[in-house]
């Protein structure tokens, strides 16, 4: 192992993301390695934090991968590997593996990207999950059907985004879905659709303890406002409610189940809308993506991406770690697709936002006050808007609650 003051770090970005976090590292003394894809050559990387990037084709995990690591790791003492986005969990998972290096290893990456492993994982430790069924030996395929009432929800195990999630009304539908699929249906998961609001942890995890956790709640389920568009809205959950706490709990007893050991996560509860239950929907061991550091900073003043490279750093060298000072306020994001190619927001001139959306197409602003209601009250306010200044035909979201 190298110098441990100047560890070498290596990062894995398939997409343009994670530049507080190599702007952290570098203030932390390491030494800072970027591996991209040749295509986001030209992203807005902090260059000046980074000691060294290399360009590829595609991360995609094979021995193109493991080969250009090992040839780089010929002239570097690589200690640590980070992934950026979900994507690269696994493939550096694999890497780490190669090079022997600590870190999460496969078998836990896996329950962190593979919603199978995550769903039984789960289950078997008493955590409510929705049923499902793996998509592979059709007598128990028919069998679920037969015993789960629809409708159910057809999904990749490892996509992200609501990409490729099909909503499946009868067992007559999913045969043919499947016929089309064909040796892609085992990469499949068959589970009962939990009618409810989407809820989200975002959190910081240090030695097995959830040090940090912000629940969030989205207005609509990503699903509707992926597949039938609308606006995407989330807001922090009221602190003190009981929904928080039971949030908070549930995020817990999952990643204790899970096995993380360090690191920072976006977790994903739905709360049936009649039972009142909350199911375990999903889980990631990163940053939540959909600006979703940008929200949790304006609540609390903590930088997820940062405190990530922090503990990261401090596992390194065998330091402590410890979260810095953090507030209590409320904040929000809310996001549409414009009809405009640059969308005007200077109308929205409230003190409360505090960050716009720079994208083609989109319009969104982020919210911050210590009042919940006064949050709330903008979040309407914007969602009405929006769905008159810059979406096309589609409805807008039911008014956020909580
Ligand atoms: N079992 C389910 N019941 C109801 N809605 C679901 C279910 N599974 C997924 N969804 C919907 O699909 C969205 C995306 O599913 P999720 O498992 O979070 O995958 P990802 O976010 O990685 O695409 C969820 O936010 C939710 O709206
Ligand atoms: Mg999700």
């Amino acid at each position: 192992m190298s110098e441990l003051t100047t560890p070498t770090v290596l990062c894995f970005a398939s997409y343009q993301k994670g530049e507080e976090l190599l702007r952290e590292l570098k203030r932390c003394g390491c030494t800072v390695l970027l591996l991209t894809l040749e295509e986001l050559a030209d992203g807005p990387w902090p260059m000046e934090s980074i000691d060294d990037r290399f360009l590829m084709p595609s991360l995609d995990l094979g021995p193109d991968v493991i080969h250009a690591v090992s040839y780089l790791a010929r002239s570097h003492q690589i200690d640590l590997i980070l992934p950026l986005d979900d994507f690269d969990v696994e493939t550096v998972a694999a890497v780490r593996e190669h090079l022997r290096i600590s870190g999460m290893g496969e078998t836990t990456a896996r329950y962190f990207r593979d919603k199978l492993a995550m769903r039984v994982k789960a289950r078997d430790e008493r955590i409510l999950v929705p049923e499902f069924v793996h998509v592979l030996n059709y007598d128990a395929l028919a069998a679920w059907m037969a015993r789960v009432p629809p409708p159910w929800v057809l999904k990749p195990r490892s996509e992200a985004s609501a990409v490729g999630i099909k909503r499946i009304h009868h067992a007559d539908e999913l045969w043919p879905a499947l016929e089309m699929m064909g040796d892609r249906q085992s990469y499949y998961v068959l589970e009962k659709y939990v009618p409810g609001r989407v809820y989200h942890v975002d959190a910081i995890v240090w030695e097995r303890e959830i040090l940090f956790a912000e629940c969030h709640v989205y207005a609509a389920p990503p699903l509707d406002v992926m597949q039938e568009g609308g606006i995407f809205s989330t807001i922090t959950v009221a602190r003190g409610s009981e929904d928080e706490r039971t949030l908070r709990r549930l995020n817990r007893e999952l990643l204790q189940a899970l096995g993380l050991v360090h690191g920072v996560t976006h977790t994903e509860f739905i709360k049936h809308d009649q039972s009142g239950d909350f199911y375990f929907l999903e889980t990631a061991s990163r940053v939540g993506g959909a600006n979703i550091d940008i929200m949790v900073e304006a609540a609390t003043g903590v930088n997820l991406w940062r405190e990530w490279a922090r503990l990261e750093v401090a596992a390194l060298r065998d330091e402590p770690y410890q979260l810095p000072d953090s507030r209590t306020d409320y904040a929000a994001t809310v996001i549409s697709l414009a009809r405009q190619t640059w969308p005007e927001t200077s109308a929205y001139d409230w003190p409360e936002i505090v960050w716009r959306l720079h994208k083609e197409h989109h319009a969104g602003l982020i919210l911050a006050d210590p009042s919940h209601e006064r949050v709330q009250t903008l979040v309407y306010q914007t969602i009405q808007r929006f769905a008159h200044d810059f979406m096309t035909s589609l409805p807008a979201p039911d008014k956020p609650t909580s």
